[in-house]
């Protein structure tokens, strides 16, 4: 293992998981093959995230599924996935030799079928799940979940009574009050929240002059989303206890280190992975060690909120 990767420093615990570093693959970003996990891995990734699995096998939507902008990357995928019992061979393959937590993101169209997904992900050794509430486009999950807090309480509590591993909840930020959103997760008994997941957007071509996106309407991601995520983040940590896990936009370590200070114990990583590659997690980490020695911060941990002191 490489030096930094032992660093006491960097080491962050997150609702039961033990991390080398703050960084984690964001959901979505690769496909779910344990090869590509693994190359995430040897990039530095204090710990990675599957892309989100259901209870059923899912095509998705037609291409174009992803539109380039000025700004960042609009997609609309449509959950594709192999269904859990096809992808719990891929957890198992994962699993085997792998030094950092798997943590499996998962949707339903209900409360039981996000409790059946999970209870499948951990008998297959997922470390925690991630809850995907906050897909800005599939019917009747993602985002439908999110955005009502009643809904959201009883996903939450199922997966919960299902699982006895962590139960990670990755909120939407197409909400008027994400506070209260996280707030009913946390009651209901999220064991840590991921803030934040794409914002609703399109983009419409001059020539066809019609909708990019075969879906019409995407979730935006990248640098355009930071600001929005860091507000989320911010906001939620004056309000909820748990670990908060920073989501959008981050693309160098000053970015990472933004989310640590605005309330984040840790950070993921998505849009840049696509276009920078596995290394951006050791760029990254790399970075906030030289930053923390700098300013003098014995561990990362100390920065964690460090912006909210009056
Ligand atoms: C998809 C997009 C998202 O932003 C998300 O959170 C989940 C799924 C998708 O299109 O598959």
């Amino acid at each position: 293992m490489k030096k930094y990767l032992k660093n006491r420093r960097l080491s962050v615990s997150l609702a039961d998981l033990r991390l080398a570093n703050p960084t984690i693959l964001a959901s979505g970003i690769l496909g779910y093959s344990a090869e590509t996990l693994k190359s995430i891995v040897e990039g530095g990734a204090g710990a990675v995230l599957t892309k989100s699995v259901g209870l059923k096998p899912r095509v998705g939507y037609a291409n174009p599924t992803i539109a380039q902008t000025s700004c960042g990357l609009i997609n609309a995928m449509g959950l594709p996935n192999p269904g859990i019992d096809e992808f719990v061979k891929e957890i198992r393959e994962a699993k085997t030799g792998l030094n950092v937590p798997l943590i499996v993101s998962i949707y339903g169209f209900s409360a039981e079928e996000y409790a059946t997904v999970a209870r499948k992900a951990v008998d297959a050794g997922a470390d925690a799940v991630e809850l995907n509430v906050s897909c800005p486009h599939v019917r009747e999950t993602g985002s439908e979940v999110g955005q009502n807090p009643k809904i959201l309480a009883e996903v939450v509590g199922k997966v919960k009574a299902a699982v006895d591993k962590p139960v990670i909840v990755k909120l939407s930020p197409n909400v008027t009050s994400i506070v209260e959103i996280a707030e009913a997760a946390v009651k209901a008994g999220a064991d840590a929240i991921t803030a934040i997941n794409t914002v609703k957007a399109m983009a419409i071509d001059t020539e066809t002059t019609m909708p990019i996106l075969s879906n019409k309407i995407g979730g935006l991601s990248g640098p355009a989303i930071k600001p929005i995520a860091v507000r989320c983040v911010y906001e939620i940590y004056e309000h909820v206890k748990v670990p908060i896990i920073g989501c959008g936009g981050i693309v160098n370590w000053r970015d990472a280190v933004e989310f640590l200070l605005a309330g984040a114990s840790a950070v993921q990583i998505g849009t840049a992975v696509a276009q920078k590659g596995p290394n951006v997690f050791r760029a990254v980490t790399r970075g906030i060690n030289v930053y923390l020695k700098r300013k003098g911060f014995e561990s990362v941990n100390k920065i964690v909120g460090l912006s909210h002191r009056s």
